[in-house]
This record gives structure tokens, sequence and C-alpha cells, in this order.
């Protein structure tokens, strides 16, 4: 197979999506991750000012995404439109237990939400950062990523919605070349991958505010210790159960939280990072310290399969 030209990708986009968008409006939802950014700026190339960019506030995302996000943007003269909509997901993640069911409600939220925003910004196409490692997991029957609506029944036109896919063909290493080249900074193009349904992913058991809150200091944490470029993804997760714990000499039932770090070329499969005991009593200390009712840090040394990257 020819070596990949991510200069050759980009004209051949860019071109692709004049012609199939013409004189109309699409719409790109982003979240700041690398393949929602390199759709958003390809798209702007090829429309101009008939691209809208929304970043859908879910309330399961890290701290300060939606800032970042605007900031990036900007080089590229797009005004990033933010709807903040989390009392929507939190609605329909309530009660929710089974980790396909809680895809389910974040999906139907989040598509519902896609389809009011077409509408409500009369766009025409909905041009979506689908990667070739998302139709496949989808299509073995893994998990139902949440982009992947074609395949699991789902008729985007039920939401109002026709949607372009420029990076389907892809794989993450490649869409990290033509970020690059597309003159994104660093941190986009190494930005490590973070599943559409954001913290939600990372919580076993309901997914509630308060939990997401713990979930989120707790993120912030590992991703300050595991920042090499090396680590595939490395995040933290809230389990569902409590444990016994001791603090300030007392009984306390507290929280279980499980570190993950993985190295991974396409995340179909996975190892997990060995990592010094030093840093991982750090980011145990800090997590203890910082993040308040967690009795118990486990480091997760499971690689995928029979795992997965994520517990969701
Ligand atoms: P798993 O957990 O299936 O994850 O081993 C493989 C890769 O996909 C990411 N992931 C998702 N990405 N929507 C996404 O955009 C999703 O619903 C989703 N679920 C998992 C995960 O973080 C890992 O990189």
């Amino acid at each position: 197979m020819a070596k990949f030209s991510p200069k050759k990708f980009i004209k051949e986009k860019i071109e692709e999506l004049k012609k199939k968008i013409k004189d109309k409006k699409a719409l790109v939802a982003t979240s700041g991750g690398v393949d929602s950014t390199v759709c958003a700026v390809l798209t702007k190339k090829a429309i101009g000012d008939n691209l809208v960019v929304l970043f859908i506030n879910d309330g399961l995302m890290r701290e300060n995404e939606a800032e970042e996000v605007k900031e990036v943007l900007k080089k590229y003269e797009i005004e990033l439109e933010v709807w903040d909509v989390e009392d929507n997901f939190f609605d329909s993640l309530k009660g929710k237990i089974d980790p396909e069911e809680k895809r389910k409600a974040f999906r139907e939220t989040f598509y519902k939400i896609l389809g009011q925003a077409v509408r409500s910004y009369s766009a025409d196409f909905l041009i979506q950062g689908t990667i070739a490692a998302d139709i496949i997991e989808t299509q073995k029957g893994i998990k139902t990523q949440h982009n992947v609506l074609s395949q699991i029944g789902l008729n985007p036109a039920f939401f109002g919605l026709t949607i372009i896919e420029p990076l389907k063909e892809l794989f993450k290493p490649q869409v990290r070349e033509v970020a690059k080249e597309l003159g994104l900074p660093k941190k986009v193009y190494e930005r490590k991958p973070f599943p559409g349904p954001g913290l939600a992913t990372r919580i076993l058991g309901e997914v509630t505010r308060d939990r997401v809150e713990k979930i989120r200091k707790a993120t912030k944490i590992v991703e300050e210790e595991l920042k090499e470029k090396e680590i595939f993804q490395a995040f933290p997760v809230l389990f569902s159960d409590k444990a016994t714990g001791i603090v300030e000499g007392k009984r306390l039932l507290g929280d279980i939280i499980s570190i993950r770090a993985v190295i991974s070329e396409d995340a179909l499969t996975a190892e997990v990072v060995k990592i010094p005991w030093d840093r991982l009593f750090k980011i145990r200390d800090r997590i203890l310290k910082e993040v308040p009712g967690v009795v118990k840090v486990l480091y997760d040394i499971t690689p995928k399969p029979p795992s997965t990257i994520e517990y969701v």
C-alpha cells in the first residue's frame, strides 16, 4: 500500500466536501478531540462561513474543554457555538446502570440535540469525525460506539440528519498526521483519544453529577501525571461498589478508583503501561488527597483483549 500522504488527503477531502456540500450549510459538533477538530478545519476550508461548529456541553467533559476548543479554532476563524445541555444528559442517564443502556441513553440524547442544532442553524449536513476503528468495533459487536449510527439500526434521517464522515477510512495515527499538516497545535494532534460519551464511560453504575465531579477531579490528576506521547490513553475509573476504609480513625464506606494506562496503535488491541511504582504512588497519593471519599486506588493490569480499553 502506498504511504499515506496527509497533504494529498487534505486536498482531496476539501474538494470532495466542496462538491458534496456546494453552497449549503454544514454543522460539525466538536469536543476538541483530534477527529472532530480535523473535521471542523477541513470543512471550514471547503465551505467557509457556511460551516457552524458546535460544542455540546453534555456535562461529561473534562475541565475547561470548551475554553480550549474555542482557543484552538480561533486561528481558523471559526467561532464556536456552545450549547449547555447538561440537564438533558443527566436526565437521560438517571437510574441507568447497564453499560449498553447508558450508551444508548447518551447516544439518543446526543443525536436528538444534534437534530435540534441542525434545524436551528438550518444546516443541511452533519459532518462527523467517525474513524475506521469506531466502525470496526461496532461491526464486530464489541461496543456500539456512539457515532456509528448506521451500524446500530438508527436512521440518521429520523433525527433529520444527512451525515458525511470524511475520516472514516483513517486510523488514529493518520488523523494525527492530517491534524499536524493542517497546522493544529501539538496539544490537539497529540491529544489522547477521549470517548464520545465522555466521563460516562469511566463510571461504573449510575452516572450522577456528584460521581462525574469525582471522576473529573481524578481524570485531571491522572492526565497531569501520565502525559507521555507513548501512552495511548491514561484515565481513572470509578467503581459502582464501595469498600471499607478508615478515615480519621473511623470506618468509612468509600469509593474505589481504578487507574488504567495503555499503549495501543489503533485501539483494537492494547497492552498495559509498566508505570514505575513511585509514579503510581504519586498518583495514588494525589487521588486520596484531592478526591473526597476515595478509600481504594487500584492499577488495572489487563490487556485488550480480553478487556476493552474503557470500562463501559
Ligand atoms: P474500547 O473501550 O472499545 O475503546 O476498547 C476503543 C477506543 O475507542 C474509544 N471509545 C469511543 N470513542 N465513542 C468514541 O468516539 C465511543 O462511544 C467510544 N467508546 C470507546 C476508547 O476511548 C478507545 O480509544
